[in-house]
């Protein structure tokens, strides 16, 4: 079903309760899992949910009022399975503002996602490197972002207030969880991965940056550049869910012209060649997250395998 802009706007919290209520009954009625644990697969990183057991695919055509994706490198469908024994749901292949999407549409599946009961969100992107320390292939974990879509009236959470999801006025200092942020660190130093740590900022594309705007996105503390992310952390910090962001530096984002062109093409294949190592580190998140907190039955990851 192909939503209109009209169905994923907040326009009444009655029919927007309706609407994500709609969409999460579809999914959970195709699977007994129940995961805690939601996983969004960036440009060429879908091959990650190829390892998912038992899985069960939803494209996101099937799935009342979502948005279907309509770039190459995001195929548009969910995958519920087992990931190292951890239940998850997985959107391979995210839709992005620069799409024709409202931010709401965007941020529209997290909505869904929340009132399936997830706790966690593993957000990943490729996205462009700024900080010169940087190199193609390295993996960022994202300690804070830049909203400046958020800051200028693209905020998905723009519109009508749900006090059964979030507050009016949501605090926005801690969107990236820092335990989970810590885990994520103990788990690359384990698989002796190195992590680079950096504020990741949103351009709402498709145009890619010109050399003077990374300089001003240098210049304001970016460390890296996507279009992506930044609507869904916020809906989802919003609800509660506990967020890690990863971001796969797919190429340099230059600051000075370059004969080098920056293509799609080469965004999702540097993307598809950082798989083994986000998955390596996304699987050794989820055994850590289970071992720490399976002894708490609100945190846990892996504690309610079946439909209630
Ligand atoms: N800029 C914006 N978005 C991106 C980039 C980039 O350089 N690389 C991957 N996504």
């Amino acid at each position: 079903m192909k939503p209109t802009r009209e169905q994923s706007s907040p326009v009444d919290v009655q029919q927007a309760r309706i609407v994500t209520r709609e969409a999460a009954n579809y999914i959970a009625q195709q699977t007994e899992l129940r995961p805690r644990v939601g996983i969004i697969l960036g440009s060429g990183l879908a091959p990650l949910a190829d390892q998912v057991v038992q899985a069960v695919t939803i494209p996101y055509t099937d799935v009342p009022h979502f948005a279907p994706s309509t770039v190459v490198g995001h195929p548009g469908e969910l995958i519920i399975g087992l990931l190292e024994e951890c239940p998850v749901i997985i959107m391979r292949g995210r839709v992005h503002y620069y799409e024709g999407y409202t931010m709401h549409q965007v941020a529209f599946p997290v909505r869904v996602m929340w009132a399936l009961g997830i706790k966690f969100l593993i957000i990943t992107n490729a996205a462009g490197g700024l900080n010169p320390d940087f190199a193609t292939g390295d993996l960022m974990l994202i300690t804070d972002h830049i909203g400046l879509s958020n800051m200028v009236g693209l905020n998905p959470l723009w519109g009508p207030s749900d006090p059964e999801i979030g507050p009016r006025f949501p605090d926005m200092s801690t969107v990236y969880d820092p335990e989970l942020c810590q885990l994520a660190l103990q788990a690359a130093a384990d698989l002796g991965i190195s992590l680079q740590q950096g504020v990741y900022f949103m351009s709402s594309g498709p145009s890619f940056e010109t050399p003077a705007d990374l300089r001003f996105l240098r210049l304001i503390g970016a460390d890296a550049v996507g279009m992506s992310t930044v609507p869904e952390a916020t809906v989802a910090h919003h609800a509660g869910i506990r967020v890690l962001g990863i971001s796969g530096i797919s190429n340099a984002a230059p600051t000075e012209p370059s004969v080098d062109k920056l293509d799609h093409e080469e965004v999702l294949e540097a993307g598809r060649l950082m798989v083994p190592k986000l998955a390596a580190l996304i699987k050794e998140v989820l055994r850590k997250l289970a071992a720490e907190m399976s002894a708490d039955s609100d945190r846990s990851c892996v504690d309610s395998r079946t439909a209630t």
